[in-house]
């Protein structure tokens, strides 16, 4: 299954939620729609279920036109499983009935499919055998999420949109669902296009992200290059914690303005992120010394992480996130110097000249 969207646009009245985005999905694509509450991803998934029209634009499912301004093919004619935050269980269903549910009624389902056999294997994938015949106010939060996942994915659908589906569990269930996604994206091969607000979800799943912000979409790529090389201050800050650096790119270096004695060199940035004149550091890039190199700064945080310590930096007209490893531990006041290290770009003193404040 692909799915194609061309210029999409969605509005409420005057507002835009949607300001015509345009994307394409191959088929069996783990896709993350990320970015923060109220920029339009479930707006966006709203209207590839089916749920709603757009205002503009066109969505291709395999290949066939299925929304447009004038035409919307209903949810159930599109071959598409949905699962929610809310998990949106029927109270009076057990476990069985739920699974058994969309292999009677999606028109999509395979009519010829052994129905018992597909309900037995869907149990197995959601590990839900010894919970069959269980009502939903008998299961646990994580267990409740996994039979609305296996609701969803019982008549096999081409397309799965899961819109935050873990934002209600406990980190730890959090965590264990994710490897459980991730197994059934394995054992499916549906495209699966998953909305969530949390940076860490998507750069752990996903084979690319797609992160919006505004009702529109600032950058697509794999988690790597969403990390490594945000195109724009928004992903830099959005996805991880970046300090953005003024500074001046020259032709093939970068000049911090808090230390222009200095050349950072083999820096790789992104077009926009170099005409706006900004570096963004990610907090692991820093180091923090005693001794004079550097910018002249004082720790004003101290968060003890187990394998990491996170502190906060003041220099004169800056403050620095920075992560440092356990044995690094400097205190509350103290006077260090920040640094970028070494191994992430050349660094190259342009001339002799102290840096004081
Ligand atoms: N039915 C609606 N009527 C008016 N405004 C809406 C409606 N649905 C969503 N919006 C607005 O559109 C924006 C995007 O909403 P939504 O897609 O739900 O965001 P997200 O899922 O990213 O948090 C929000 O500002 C929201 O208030
Ligand atoms: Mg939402």
């Amino acid at each position: 299954m692909t799915a194609v969207i061309k210029e999409l646009q969605k509005r409420f009245g005057k507002f835009e939620a949607l300001k015509k985005i345009s994307l394409d999905i191959e088929n069996g694509e783990f896709i993350a729609i990320l970015g923060p509450s109220g920029c339009g991803k479930t707006t966006l998934l709203r209207l590839l279920a089916g749920f709603d029209s757009p205002t503009y634009g066109s969505i291709h499912i395999s290949g066939t036109e299925v929304g447009n301004i004038n035409t919307t093919l209903p949810p159930e004619k599109r071959n598409i499983g949905m699962v929610f935050q809310s998990f949106a269980l029927w109270p009076h269903l057990n476990v069985k009935e739920h699974i058994k549910f969309p292999l009677v009624h999606h028109r999509f389902a395979d009519k010829k499919m052994d129905i018992n056999k597909r309900i037995k294997e869907v149990l197995d994938i959601t590990e839900l055998t010894s919970f069959a015949e269980r009502m939903p106010s008998e299961l646990s939060g994580g267990q409740k999420q996994r039979v609305a996942l296996g609701r969803a994915i019982a008549p096999q659908p081409d397309l799965l949109l899961m819109d935050e589906p873990l934002s209600n569990l406990d980190a730890e269930l959090r965590m264990e669902m994710r490897r459980e996604i991730q197994q059934i994206h394995r054992l499916t091969k549906a495209t699966i296009i998953y909305v969530t607000h949390d940076q860490s979800e998507a750069l752990a799943m996903a084979d690319r992200i797609v992160v919006m912000n505004q009702g529109r979409i600032e950058q697509v790529g794999t988690p790597r290059e969403i990390y490594s090389y945000p195109k724009t201050e928004f992903v830099a800050s959005f996805v991880g914690k970046a300090n953005l650096i003024k500074g001046t790119w020259h032709e093939n270096y970068f000049e911090p303005e808090l230390a222009s004695n200095l050349k950072w060199t083999d820096l790789g940035v992104s077009e926009e992120l170099k005409k706006r004149n900004i570096y963004p550091l990610r907090p692991e890039q820093i180091a923090l010394t005693n001794d004079n190199e550097g910018i002249p700064g004082i720790i004003t945080s101290v968060q003890y992480q187990g394998k990491e310590i996170h502190y906060t930096v003041q220099t004169q007209n800056q403050s620095w996130v920075v992560h440092t490893e356990i044995w690094q531990a400097f205190q509350l006041g103290e006077s260090v110097h920040v640094q970028m290290k070494q191994e992430q770009a050349k660094l190259e003193v342009k001339e002799e000249k102290i840096v004081s404040y």
